[in-house]
Formats: structure tokens, C-alpha cells, sequence
């Protein structure tokens, strides 16, 4: 029997607005045949009409007390508008601030920042029982560590799957890998590995410097963008683990290749370096331009460079990829495995428990979902 995948949404924000439009645009897909957009159409028996949000949670005066599918739309989101989504029933409640929001973030017109309510925030364990939720997303702003060890471990105490799309660790840290074990709650993450976004182009690029035995000298990635998590990124303070998830997934690339093992400088992978020093670019929105540079050593010692710039929307891109997240974390629910899901977080996600390769990670994400393999 199909049954239907329950999900609450930590932070109701630009990433949060493309994934529920998203469920709204491929509600009709119910065959494994490829539609655009999708990396898998079924991922087991689950389609996307079978992921219905039932709850939500966030600290924005705009975003409170609506429903999600008013909420998306409200500011300081931004992410394209490329579905209508009716009514949801599904009422985004308080949450509590904690490090949710940074003293940098209120210094902005609030058409850009956050607005942070004053209202009593939920019991957020009680609410995901009260609506029998299966999956819990986190989407809270990069640096929001208090915040996400209290909505971590309001999943476990509701008995819910964690699926942790930002860079604090959970799912790639012992301790709390540990806790999901004891809790027999599956666990994914960090930090979302876009669909055709700036980590997965700079690895392509570092892959081919290895396979084809051109020896890498430099690398770096600048990212820019105009939505608030790269306003967010403005504070150097918040993002040291975001620098840690991107450059360790561009490092790991060369130190374990057979014909890498050898060291480079250290690599730069975050927001860019512009003019002020950081990644943000007023009015320009969701849209990301990554500027990436491989610098090499090639037959006879001639150089070997890429440059290559990536123009994306930010927030889908990251939907793409937590669409499949969220049906293979019910997979390991109805599964019954318990701990980190390291096939799905290898191929979905920057910061994994276990870094592979992309071309290990396509096969075993494959294997998983035909259960040939149990994580
Ligand atoms: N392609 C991508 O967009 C991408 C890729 C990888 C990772 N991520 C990460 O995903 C996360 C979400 O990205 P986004 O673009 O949706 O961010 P966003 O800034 O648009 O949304 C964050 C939301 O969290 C809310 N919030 C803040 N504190 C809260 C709290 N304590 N409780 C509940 N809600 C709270 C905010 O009001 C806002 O609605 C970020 O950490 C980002 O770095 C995004």
C-alpha cells in the first residue's frame, strides 16, 4: 500500500517556497518515466503528489500564523513563482528564535531582512506528534546551530525522520548519529548539494582534472547572490561551518583519488570575495552566479585552466534534490533503519557522513532505493 510521506518544514523561506510549489507542479507524475526537472519520478513507490506538508514552523511576523502556501510568497522571500499552490491546511505555528536570527540580519529594510515576532513560540515536539509527521526539513538560516539541535531533537522526541539541508552537523556528526540510532530514526544530510548547482559543477570539473591525470595546482569558487541567506553570509561568524561543508567537499575530491593524495593550497569555496568582501548582491535576488577556476599542470607541463561561471535560481535547485531527500528518508522509515542514511546523503548532500565520489554516489543512491543495499 502507498501511503502518504507527512512533512514539517523548519523555516519557511525561499528554499521552503520551491519545494512546496514543486509538489504542487509534478502532483500529476505517477509513472518512472523521466520528466524534466526530476532526478527520480518514483523513488521507490513514492511520487510527489504522495509528500504532503502538514506543518510548518517560523519566527517571521509575515510568515506566522498563515497558512504555508501564503507564506512562501510573503517577504523576504523571493525565489521565483513558478506554481500556484492552493490552500494547504497546513498552519505555519511559532518557533522558538534561539540562534535563528543574527543581531547583523535586523540592521536591514525589512523588505530584505527577517522580522522576528514577539509571540510565544509552540512546543515544537508536541506539534509534530499532534500532526503525525514522518519527516522534518530543516531549512534554518546558515549559523543557526542552537536553533537546529532544538528542532533536532524535537523530531527525535516526536519520532520523526530528520532531513538537515544546512550546514550545522548533524547527520555527519557521531554524537548526533548516535541519538537517531538509539531513537531507530532515519537521519540525512548536511548541507543540500544543489541539483546542477556550484558544488556539483566544481567537483565535475575537479573529477575530470583527476581522471584524465592533469595535476591540480589551484581551485577556488566565489558565489553570488541577492536573497537572505547570502545576506545572512555577510557575517564572517556565521559561516565558518558553510566554508567547512564546501571546501571539504571539493578536498576530499583530490585526497582520495587514486592520482590526487597530493596537497594544494587550501581551497576557497563560499560566498564571493567582491567588492565589500562578501557574496551579497542587492537586488539580484535568488539568482547565483558562481565563478569557479581549476588551475592545472597537463602533458609536458603546459597549463590545463577552467573558468567557469554558473548562473542558476538558487531555491530550486536545492528543491530538485530535497524532493528525492524526503522520500528516502520515508524509505528508511518504513524500512525501519535507524542512524544516518549514508547512500542518499552521500549523493544528496555537501557534507556527508561518508564523502564518495559522484559516480560511487549515483550507484549506491540507485542501490538504496532498490533496497539492494541498506543505507
Ligand atoms: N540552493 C540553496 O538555496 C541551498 C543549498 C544548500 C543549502 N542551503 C541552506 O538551506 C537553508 C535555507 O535556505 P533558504 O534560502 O530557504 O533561507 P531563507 O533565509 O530564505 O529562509 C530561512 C527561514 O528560516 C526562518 N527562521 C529563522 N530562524 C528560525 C527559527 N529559529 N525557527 C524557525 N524558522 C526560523 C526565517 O524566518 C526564514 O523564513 C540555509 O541554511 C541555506 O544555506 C540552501
Amino acid at each position: 500500500m502507498r501511503k502518504e510521506i507527512r512533512i514539517a518544514i523548519v523555516g519557511v523561506g525561499n528554499c521552503a517556497s520551491s519545494l512546496i510549489q514543486g509538489l504542487q507542479y509534478y502532483n500529476s507524475v505517477s509513472s518512472n518515466k523521466f520528466v524534466p526537472g526530476l532526478i527520480h519520478s518514483l523513488v521507490g513507490r513514492y511520487r510527489v503528489k504522495d509528500i504532503v506538508p502538514v506543518v510548518a514552523f517560523d519566527i517571521d511576523e509575515r510568515k506566522i500564523n498563515k497558512d504555508i502556501s501564503e507564506a512562501i510568497f510573503e517577504k523576504p522571500n523571493v525565489a521565483t513563482k513558478f506554481c500556484n499552490v492552493p490552500i494547504l491546511n497546513a498552519k505555519v505555528f511559532v518557533g522558538p528564535i534561539l540562534d535563528g536570527v543574527s543581531q547583523h540580519m535586523l540592521k536591514f529594510d525589512k523588505d530584505i531582512t527577517f522580522l522576528p515576532t514577539k509571540e510565544k513560540p509552540v512546543n515544537v515536539a508536541e506539534k509534530l506528534k499532534e500532526y503525525k509527521v514522518d519527516v522534518v526539513i530543516n531549512y534554518l538560516p546558515v549559523g543557526s546551530k542552537e536553533a537546529t539541535e532544538y528542532y533536532a531533537n524535537a523530531a527525535i522526541q516526536a519520532g520523526c525522520a530528520f532531513v538537515n539541508c544546512m550546514p550545522i552537523f548533524i547527520a555527519s556528526n557521531k554524537k548526533w548519529i548516535k541519538k537517531f540510532e538509539r531513537a531507530g530514526l532515519p537521519l540525512l544530510g548536511d548541507d543540500v548539494k544543489s541539483q546542477l548547482g556550484a558544488t556539483w559543477s566544481h567537483r565535475m570539473a575537479i573529477q575530470s582534472y583527476l581522471d584524465r591525470g592533469i595535476k591540480i595546482l589551484h581551485t577556488k569558487q566565489e558565489n553570488y547572490g541577492g536573497n537572505t541567506d547570502f545576506l545572512n553570509m555577510t557575517d564572517p561568524e556565521r559561516i565558518q561551518t558553510k566554508l567547512i561543508s564546501k571546501r571539504s567537499s571539493i578536498e576530499h575530491l583530490i585526497k582520495d583519488h587514486p592520482k590526487g593524495g597530493y596537497s594544494i593550497p587550501p581551497v576557497y569555496a563560499g560566498p564571493g570575495k567582491g567588492m565589500n568582501n562578501h557574496g551579497f548582491i542587492a537586488g539580484q535576488g535568488d539568482k547565483k552566479i558562481a565563478k569557479i577556476i581549476v588551475e592545472g599542470i597537463g602533458f609536458g607541463g603546459i597549463p590545463v585552466n577552467i573558468k567557469i561561471e554558473l548562473e542558476v535560481e538558487d531555491s530550486p535547485n536545492s528543491a530538485g534534490i530535497v524532493i528525492d531527500a524526503i522520500r528516502c528518508a520515508k524509505l528508511g522509515l518504513d524500512r525501519g533503519i535507524s542512524g544516518v542514511l549514508t547512500s542518499p546523503s552521500s549523493f544528496f548532500f555537501k557534507h556527508p557522513y561518508k564523502k564518495v565520489q559522484d559516480s560511487e554516489a549515483i550507484k549506491k543512491i540507485e542501490k538504496f532505493i532498490k533496497c539492494k543495499t541498506q543505507r
